[in-house]
């Protein structure tokens, strides 16, 4: 979908916002603290049901206030909507109709976010990097909600057990499910990485020409593969006792990118890291409008000053091709000149003291 208006209330420092966007480019400007993160923050809130910035949902709103809502019209005039009081209650609404779960609207809006903290995350560890997959998967798989809801189950039994000291049947009712659960799931995710990975290329040859064909990508699934599941986990029973929790299994697995063999984290430079996390994102994108036809959105916060001539040349050409809605942010007009591929229309937006406004209204 592409949002064609978002109305927001008391959402952080934009008390009150009604804006139609462009169906594929809009930027937005403003000096620090204008509210520019608030405005990414309360799209992706749409499709999360949480921000990318805190966890604390009642920083949310308005200091001044005790809600916030936030509402998309989309391109098939479908109206979703969200509001969350400060006593922790949600009210979903989906074309006027309330009772609806978060996970409901997650169905309608698949939103992804790069900030200039996302590659720290995405490097400081692997949780950051299974979200970023399991993203596309819930996206992409049909059954992966499913088996990922059931597996969850058993494995926060198979670790009670586990915490709880408790053996013999049950443990290995659990340990069966877990173990027939885990393959399922790697299964599917290794098809998901490996077309990932062929549209990755597409992205990395637009954006990271000289470094595209030497970079990899690696799916771990969570335990050797070399083995079963089950035979893993047979050999590893003393320290899972010790753990007191599931070791090895679907849970535990990661994607790592390479270069020469070593992390690409160690290698690239901040704007050949920015540029590599677009690439990727976008891969991910056009795999989920290819699945589903609903063309995703991409927030950019703060595309900053770190790329240079030739990496704002090719981020204009990576523009023009994608199929998703873009958000971009910057704190200067003259940052985001280049990249703004010059046969496109777009929408320029400023932002001043939480109030937005676009340049042809
Ligand atoms: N709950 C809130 N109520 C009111 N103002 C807030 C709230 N949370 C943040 N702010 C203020 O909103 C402003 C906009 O922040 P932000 O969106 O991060 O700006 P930008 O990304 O443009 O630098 C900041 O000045 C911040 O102090
Ligand atoms: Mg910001």
């Amino acid at each position: 979908m592409s949002i064609q208006t978002l109305t927001t209330s008391q959402f952080r420092n934009l008390n009150y916002a009604n804006i139609k966007f462009h169906q594929k480019l809009n930027f937005i400007v403003g000096d620090n603290g204008s509210g520019k993160s608030s405005l990414l923050e309360s799209i992706f809130f749409l499709g999360h049901g949480k921000s990318f910035r805190t966890s604390k949902i009642e920083n949310l709103i308005n200091a001044e206030s005790d809600k916030f809502v936030v509402s998309v019209k989309d391109d098939q005039n479908h109206q979703l909507g969200i509001q969350r009081d400060s006593n922790g209650n949600f009210d979903i609404k989906i074309n006027g109709d309330s009772k609806f779960r978060l996970s409901d609207l997650a169905k309608h809006v698949a939103v992804q976010v790069i900030t200039p903290e996302t590659f720290k995350l995405f490097f400081g560890g692997p949780k950051e990097r299974r979200r970023f997959i399991d993203l596309g998967l819930f996206h992409v798989e049909h059954q992966f909600s499913d088996l990922w809801r059931d597996f969850r189950k058993v494995l926060l039994q198979r670790n009670a057990c586990l915490k709880n000291k408790i053996f013999g049947q049950q443990f290995d009712f659990w340990n069966d499910s877990f173990c027939q659960l885990s393959e399922q799931i790697a299964h599917v995710r290794a098809g998901y990485v490996s077309a990932l990975s062929v549209e990755l290329n597409i992205w990395l040859e637009i954006l990271l020409p000289e470094l595209a064909s030497k970079i990899e990508l690696h799916y771990s699934q969570g335990w050797s593969n070399k083995k079963d599941l089950k035979q893993v986990l047979a050999e590893s029973a003393e320290r899972e006792r010790i753990y007191g929790h599931s070791l090895f299994g679907a849970h535990k697995f990661d994607v790592k990118f390479n270069y020469n063999k070593l992390n690409i984290d160690q290698i690239l430079s901040r704007g050949q890291q920015k540029l590599f996390l677009i690439a990727l994102t976008i891969a991910q994108s056009n795999l989920i409008f290819k699945s589903q036809n609903i063309a995703p959105i991409i927030l950019i916060d703060d595309i900053g000053a770190e790329l240079d001539e030739t990496s704002r040349t090719a981020l204009a050409k990576a523009i023009s091709t994608i199929t998703c809605q873009l958000f971009i942010t910057a704190i200067d007009q003259t940052a985001l000149e280049p990249i703004i591929p010059k046969s496109e229309k777009y929408k320029m937006f400023h932002v001043e003291h939480g109030v937005i406004t676009s340049e042809d209204e």
